[in-house]
C-alpha cells in the first residue's frame, strides 16, 4: 500500500531529511585516514542525537550500527569495526534518522584524499544516475521511467546497477512501498507516481559486474569480483511540478539551526 503524506506530515518529512542530510555532511567531513570505522559510527551517532533525531538504522532488522559504513567493494550495509580507513578508499555512508516519527534516508559515497580514476568517475557516475532518476520523478510518470533513467545512464557509462536492492517509499518507517528498483523488469508493471508520495531513489553502482554477495556477518554486501561500488540516495517528494528533495540541508528547522 502506498501512503500519501499530508502537508502535516510533508512538513516533518522535510525537517528528518533536512537532520539525515546534514548528519550525512557533518560524517562525510569527519572522515579522514586512520579513522576506525566504528569511531565513524559513534560521531554519527552524537551528531544525530545532537538534531534530537534517532538511529532509523539501529534495531532495524537487527542491524548493529547507528549509519551504514561501506568501503571500496563494499556495496551497503557496511558494519563498522576496528577497521581503519585508508587513503584511496570509497566510503558510502548511508544516514536514516527519525525525527518526530518521521524518517529521511540519504547516502552519499565520498573518496578520502584521492582517489584513482576509476574511484572518481564511478562516484560521479552514481551521483549523475541519481539526479537522471529524480528527473523522472513526475506526477503521472510510473516508478519504472525511474528505473530505467538510472540504468540507461550506468550503463551507457560502462558500469552496472545492483539488482538485489532496490529503493523504496519511506515515511513513518524506512521501507515503504513502492519499491524503486534502479533497473527495468521486462513485463513487470509499476506503480504510477501521485503527489504526497515520498521514495527514497537509491542507486547502488559497480564497476564491474552487477554480482553481489554478503558476508558471514550476515550484513555486509559486497561485489563478487571484488571491484568497487559507490552508493547515492536522496528521499524525495513527487509533487504536482517539480520532485522536491527532501534531504537537503535548506529545510533544517530554525531551532535546530543554532546548536
Ligand atoms: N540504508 C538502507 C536504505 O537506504 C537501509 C538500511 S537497513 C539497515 O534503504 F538495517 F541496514 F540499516
Ligand atoms: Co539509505
Ligand atoms: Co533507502
Amino acid at each position: 500500500m502506498i501512503v500519501l503524506k499530508t502537508e502535516r506530515e510533508l512538513d516533518l518529512m522535510r525537517a528528518a531529511g533536512a537532520i539525515a542530510s546534514v548528519v550525512l555532511n557533518d560524517v562525510g567531513a569527519f572522515i579522514r585516514p586512520g579513522v576506525t570505522t566504528k569511531a565513524v559510527d559513534e560521531f554519527a551517532a552524537s551528531r544525530i542525537r545532537h538534531y534530537g533525531a534517532t538511529s532509523a538504522f539501529l534495531g532495524y532488522r537487527k542491524y548493529p550500527c547507528n549509519i551504514c559504513i561501506s568501503v571500496n567493494d563494499e556495496v551497503v550495509h557496511g558494519v563498522a569495526g576496528p577497521r581503519r580507513i585508508q587513503f584511496g578508499d570509497i566510503i558510502s555512508l548511508d544516514v536514516g534518522v527519525r525525527y518526530q516519527g518521521y524518517i529521511g534516508d540519504t547516502a552519499k559515497t565520498v573518496a578520502v584524499g584521492g582517489c584513482g580514476l576509476l574511484a572518481q568517475k564511478l562516484i560521479d557516475v552514481t551521483t549523475q544516475a541519481l539526479y537522471e532518476g529524480i528527473s523522472r520523478a513526475l506526477a503521472g510518470n510510473r516508478v519504472v521511467d525511474i528505473s530505467r533513467a538510472v540504468q540507461g545512464y550506468v550503463e551507457a557509462n560502462g558500469f552496472s546497477v545492483v539488482r538485489e536492492f532496490v529503493g523504496h517509499g519511506v515515511g513513518r518507517t524506512v521501507h515503504e512501498d513502492p519499491q524503486v528498483p534502479n533497473f527495468v523488469e521486462p513485463g513487470k508493471n509499476s506503480a504510477k507516481l501521485k503527489p504526497g508520495m515520498t521514495i527514497a531513489i537509491e542507486p547502488m553502482v559497480n564497476a564491474g559486474s552487477p554480482v553481489v554477495k554478503v558476508l558471514s556477518d550476515k550484513w555486509t554486501v559486497v561485489t563478487q569480483d571484488g571491484l568497487p561500488s559507490a552508493h547515492m540516495e536522496h528521499t524525495v517528494l513527487i509533487t504536482e511540478s517539480e520532485p522536491e528533495i527532501l534531504t537537503c540541508p535548506e529545510n533544517l528547522p530554525s531551532s535546530l539551526r543554532a546548536r
